[in-house]
C-alpha cells in the first residue's frame, strides 16, 4: 500500500505534528508500506478529464497512491490544501479524513450544530455577534463562561471569563481591534475544570484513551498547554459518545475530547489532525500502526483484489 501524508512543515523540525510525522514514516517502513510525505505547495492542480491516474508534484506528473492522509498544520485553513484533498478524492484515491470532514470539523460551531442535531451531549454554545447582548449571554450560558475562536487549536484560542464585567470589557476590546473575528461563547463545565479525556477513534473503533490534567492554576487540559497525561480505562459511556461523535461528523481518524459532567460526559470538541505524542506516552498504543491497519482494512473491504482476481480466474 502506498500512502501519502500531506504535511506542510519540515519533518525534522520541532513544528507541531513533526514528531508524529517521524513516527508515521518509521512505522510505515516497519510495516513494509511505501509512505511518503508531501507539502501542499509541491502540488499543482490541473483539473482534466483526460488524465485520471496522475497528479502534478514538483512540476512532474506522478502516479497516484492508494491512500491520502491529510495531516495539515492546525493553522492551515487554506482553500488550496482542501482543494488538493478534493482532487485526490475525485480521482478515486482513498482519503482519511476527506475534505468535507476537514471543513465541517474545523468550524467548531458547525460541529456542535451537528452533534446537537444527533442529540449528543455538548455544552450550550452561541455564535458571537456584535454588539454582544451580555444579558442574553448571562441568561443562557451564565458565568464563568468559555470564549473560543471558531477555528482555534492546541488550546491557544480558548479563554475562561469569570464574570459579566470582564466579559463586557473583553468584548469591547475585541470589537474595537478585531471586529471580524469569529468566536463562540460556551457554557463552562465547572465539574471538568482543568481536566478532560482524549479518545482516539479510528474507523469507528476506540484505539486509545487518556485523561489530561492541566498544569496548576490552568483550566485548559491540552498536552500542548503543558497538561499531564495518564492512561484512562475507558468505560462504555465514554466510548459510546466518542464513537457516535466520530460517526456523526464522519471522521475516520478522530481525536475526540470529552469533558466530565456530574453523571457522565459532554463533548468538548473533535479533531481531524490529532497529535499523539502524549497519547502514546500515556497508553503505549502504537498509533500510526493502528491507522495504517485501518487503511489496509478499508482497502480490503472496498476492493478485495486477490479475491476478485481469483473469482475471475486471473
Ligand atoms: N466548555 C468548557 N468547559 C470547561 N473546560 C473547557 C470547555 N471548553 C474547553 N475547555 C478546556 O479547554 C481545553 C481546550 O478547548 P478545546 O475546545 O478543546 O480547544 P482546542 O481546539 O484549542 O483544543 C479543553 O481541552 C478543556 O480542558
Ligand atoms: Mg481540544
Amino acid at each position: 500500500m502506498k500512502v501519502w501524508i500531506l504535511y506542510g512543515d519540515d519533518i525534522d523540525s520541532t513544528a507541531d505534528l513533526a514528531f508524529e510525522m517521524r513516527r508515521f514514516l518509521s512505522e510505515g517502513e516497519k510495516m513494509g508500506l511505501e509512505v511518503k510525505a508531501f507539502k501542499p505547495n509541491q502540488f499543482d492542480l490541473l483539473v482534466t478529464e483526460e488524465k485520471r491516474d496522475q497528479i502534478i508534484i514538483d512540476g512532474k506528473w506522478t502516479d497516484l497512491p492508494d491512500f491520502i492522509f491529510p495531516y495539515f498544520n492546525h493553522s492551515d485553513h487554506s482553500y488550496f490544501s482542501l482543494a488538493i484533498v478534493r482532487q485526490f478524492e475525485r480521482m478515486g484515491v482513498n482519503v482519511f479524513n476527506n475534505a468535507d470532514t476537514l471543513e465541517r470539523v474545523r468550524d467548531k460551531l458547525h460541529a456542535h450544530q451537528i452533534l446537537a442535531e444527533e442529540e449528543l451531549p455538548t455544552p450550550d454554545t452561541m455564535l458571537a455577534k456584535f454588539p454582544v447582548n451580555v444579558e442574553l449571554v448571562e441568561e443562557t450560558l451564565g458565568f464563568p463562561l468559555i470564549v473560543k475562536t471558531l477555528h482555534g487549536a492546541l488550546g491557544s484560542g480558548v479563554f475562561l471569563i469569570e464574570n459579566a464585567k470582564s466579559f463586557e470589557d473583553l468584548m469591547t476590546l475585541v470589537h474595537e481591534t478585531q471586529p471580524n473575528i469569529l468566536m463562540i461563547f460556551q457554557k463552562f463545565i465547572a465539574s471538568s475544570k482543568g481536566r478532560d479525556l482524549r479518545i482516539l477513534v479510528v474507523e469507528g473503533k476506540v484505539i486509545a484513551a487518556m485523561q489530561r490534567t492541566a498544569k496548576a492554576g490552568d483550566f485548559k487540559a491540552n498536552f500542548s498547554q503543558g497538561g499531564s497525561v495518564a492512561k484512562f480505562e475507558i468505560d462504555k459511556k465514554a466510548a459510546d459518545i466518542a464513537v457516535k461523535t466520530a460517526e456523526a461528523l464522519n471522521i475516520q481518524v478522530a481525536g475526540i475530547d470529552l469533558l466530565f459532567t456530574d453523571d457522565g460526559y459532554t463533548i468538548c470538541e473533535a479533531n481531524t489532525f490529532p497529535g499523539f505524542k502524549g497519547l502514546e506516552k500515556a497508553t503505549n498504543v502504537n498509533v500510526p500502526e493502528a491507522i495504517y491497519n485501518a487503511m489496509l482494512d478499508h482497502m480490503r473491504k472496498k476492493n478485495p483484489p486477490t479475491l476478485v482476481k481469483k473469482l475471475l480466474g486471473a
